[in-house]
């Protein structure tokens, strides 16, 4: 597969899934507390989703022999879950930290965005590795523009991260996003400056680093999907979909003018 430049038309149909996907966590944020389990949080997304003639993207998504779809609409990533953990049973509890990652598609386009929330009061540790990681994306994200390399948005995140003492994920990384959910180029959060494809205005894809408080090995459960830490350390991710433009970049996803 090939990087696919969004012609104007194209440019406004991914603004408008972007906000899309940004407006359910503006509308989940009041939920996420103690005693609301994950499968909640996601029947209130997908109800929202569908109500406003939406799709969720990752429902049934990505099938292949040895691995069910993904059975469930968001991604709920609690404490030491990295990504793609599967809404259940669990239930918040105070000092949980908790990833939801929403990816919607309005009108053909995928809009992919997510945050961390605290239940409750968070552990030092928890709110440090929080914020970290999003500045770390933010480090990456005021880099893009036209010109500028994929390693040098990579290397941007990675220093920042580990200058804290935490460590960057290697196994999952951004993407290219459009009518397709996954589509080229894979957006590193490490690399090496001056390495890897020249942005070029009109391309879209997602900056969504996973930063673990101790090492960086992950491992996958058997359920396929759940990616956790492999010393069972905190891990903590934010995500926005970022639109290259003639001077800069623009935020897609952006949940009323923030990130
Ligand atoms: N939203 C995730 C991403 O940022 C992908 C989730 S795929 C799923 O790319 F199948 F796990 F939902
Ligand atoms: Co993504
Ligand atoms: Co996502």
């Amino acid at each position: 597969m090939s990087i696919t430049i969004k012609t104007p038309e194209e440019q406004q149909k991914m603004r408008e899934a972007g906000q899309a996907a940004a407006e359910v966590l503006l509308m989940i944020a009041p939920h996420v507390k103690a005693g609301v389990s994950t499968d909640e949080i996601n029947r209130l997304c997908h109800e929202f989703i569908v109500a406003q003639g939406d799709i969720p993207a990752p429902l049934n998504y990505g099938g292949a022999p040895g691995r069910m779809p993904f059975p469930k609409s968001i991604c709920t990533s609690v404490n030491h879950v990295v990504c793609h953990g599967i809404p259940g049973p669990k239930v918040l509890k105070k000092g949980d930290v908790i990833n939801i990652d929403v990816t919607v598609i309005r009108d053909g386009f995928h809009g992919d965005t997510s945050q961390m929330f605290y239940v409750g009061e968070p552990s030092i540790l928890a709110r440090r590795l929080t914020e970290t990681t999003h500045e770390a994306m933010i480090e990456g994200i005021n880099r893009v523009a036209p010109g500028v390399r994929l390693g040098d948005i990579g290397h941007a995140i990675q220093q920042y991260i580990e200058q804290r003492g935490f460590s960057v994920v290697r196994e999952y990384c951004g993407h290219g996003i459009g009518r397709v959910f996954h589509e080229d180029p894979q957006v590193l959060h490490y690399g090496r400056p001056g390495t890897g494809i020249e942005l070029q205005e009109g391309m879209t894809f997602t900056i969504e680093p996973m930063v673990n408080a101790g090492r960086a090995d992950i491992k996958l459960l058997p359920d396929a999907w759940t990616v956790v830490t492999k010393d069972h350390s905190l891990s903590a991710q934010w995500e926005h979909t970022i639109l290259v433009t003639p001077t800069g970049h623009e935020v897609l996803t952006l949940r009323n003018g923030a990130l």
